[in-house]
């Protein structure tokens, strides 16, 4: 990892806003470089862009930097999503969620016309998994939700627990007030499997799997970028 390789996917990304655009705007440490460059494009260029952010972190950012935005309530459908990644897997398969954000994110991903990935080139994997799943569940009853979401594991040959996300030695809650339970998988054979599993848990709200939603993904490497497609 390293934040240059962040600095070159984030500024690339940027290049591909156009004008009049409605823009989905991802959390993490990745996505806080595309939305500085993007707000240096506006004010450099006059573009004239709405963007959604991702989470209140990103608002708390893009209103700082000055850009406008709107809900996804308000505009429904956006042009392009650009976020982050904490793995990208075969067919730009992706885990998300690793900052909490992943309910937003997906809801934001699904309205959008294109998503674009933008990541360290660290995050590209042969296989998912390594990196902890996050599994969003409500608050009530959440210790049964995860002896459930054991069972949707074992269906998919995985014996991991899932791991109560703790900060500051509290629960951490997410945006929208609910919890996050991270799943030490090591590796996911099969990622659809599992998702269709995760959704069909009473309390689960969103898992971090995100598939079949990126079409490109611009990895940042130490001299510029490399471009996946699916
Ligand atoms: C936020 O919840 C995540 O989905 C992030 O997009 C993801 O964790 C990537 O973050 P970094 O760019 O900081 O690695």
């Amino acid at each position: 990892m390293s934040e240059d390789q962040k600095r070159h996917s984030g500024e690339a990304a940027a290049l591909r806003v156009e004008d009049g655009m409605t823009v989905g705007l991802g959390t993490g440490s990745t996505a806080v470089w595309f939305v500085r460059a993007l707000a240096a494009r506006v004010e450099k260029e006059g573009l004239k862009i709405v963007g959604v952010p991702t989470s209140r972190a990103t608002e708390g950012l893009a209103l700082e930097l000055g850009l406008k935005l709107t809900t996804l309530d308000q505009c429904r459908t956006l042009d392009l999503t650009v976020d982050g990644a904490d793995e990208i897997g075969p067919g730009l398969s992706l885990i998300k969620g690793g900052g909490g954000a992943l309910l937003r994110e997906k809801l934001v991903w699904e309205a959008s016309k294109r998503c674009l990935v933008i990541a360290d080139a660290g995050k590209k994997v042969v296989q998912l998994g390594k990196f902890p799943l996050p599994v969003e569940v409500v608050a009530f009853g959440h210790a049964t939700t995860a002896l459930r979401i054991c069972d949707a594991l074992a269906d998919s040959d995985i014996g991991m627990a899932p791991a109560l996300r703790m900060k500051n030695g509290e629960p951490f809650l997410t945006d929208g007030g609910n919890l996050i339970y991270d799943i030490a998988c090591g590796a996911i054979p099969d990622p659809a499997h599992l998702a269709e599993g995760l959704k069909g848990v009473t309390g689960v709200v969103e898992h971090g799997l995100f598939l079949d939603l990126a079409e490109e993904a611009i990895l940042g490497t130490d001299a510029g970028v490399e471009i996946l497609f699916p």
